[in-house]
């Protein structure tokens, strides 16, 4: 762990944390805001395979939300990952997941990550190659959600990245 991130704290979501994830949803501009109760309820139902980083009050910075698919129990799907614009590019991410996947490999025994982007967020693809390649896995693109899938206007294709087998 860097010394940029000594002081956070990473652990998992809980019930009064879903309103600061819906907040650095919102203020990300570049993920899908979903409903705050969506975040709630996630923060309720799939808070063992979600996490946040927390700043020295214990106040979220960054989350990483996601699920055991339910058809392929040893695949650990990437909903969302954000991190406030102030705490970017410290790594802050990088261990977000990182710490996410550690729990849920030895509490799922899951050997792959999924995880969809939009074609163009550097940051996204960047983040999601280096976990890869710390991991030792490999990665396979395909598109997942083609822009004519979307019934609400205009949306960018959504692209799977399939990361896998893990060794950790
Ligand atoms: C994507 C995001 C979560 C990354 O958070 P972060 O804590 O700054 O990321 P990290 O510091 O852990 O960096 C992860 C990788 O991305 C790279 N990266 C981070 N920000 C970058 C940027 N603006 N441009 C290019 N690369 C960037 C880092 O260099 C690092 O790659 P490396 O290990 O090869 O050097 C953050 O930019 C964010 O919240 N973006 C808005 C929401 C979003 O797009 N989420 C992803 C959708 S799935």
């Amino acid at each position: 762990m860097t010394a940029a991130q000594a002081d956070l704290q990473i652990d998992r979501p809980a019930v009064a944390d879903g309103a600061a994830l819906w907040r650095i949803a919102r203020d990300s501009k570049a993920l899908d805001l979903n409903s705050s109760y969506s975040y709630l309820l996630w923060c309720r139902d799939f808070a063992g395979t979600s996490a946040v980083a927390r700043d020295e009050r214990g106040e979220p910075v960054g989350f990483v939300t996601g699920y055991v698919r339910p058809e392929r129990p040893g695949t650990l799907l990437v909903w969302q990952v954000a991190v406030d614009d102030a705490y970017r590019g410290r790594g802050i991410a990088g261990a977000l997941l990182d710490g996410l996947v550690a729990r849920v490999v030895a509490e799922h025994g899951v050997t792959s990550v999924e995880t969809t982007i939009t074609p163009g967020n550097i940051a996204s693809e960047r983040l999601f190659d280096a976990f890869a390649a710390r991991h030792g896995a490999a990665l396979e693109r395909e598109v997942l959600f083609s822009t004519s899938l979307f019934p609400d206007g205009p949306h960018d294709p959504e692209v799977l990245y399939r990361i896998g087998p893990l060794s950790l």
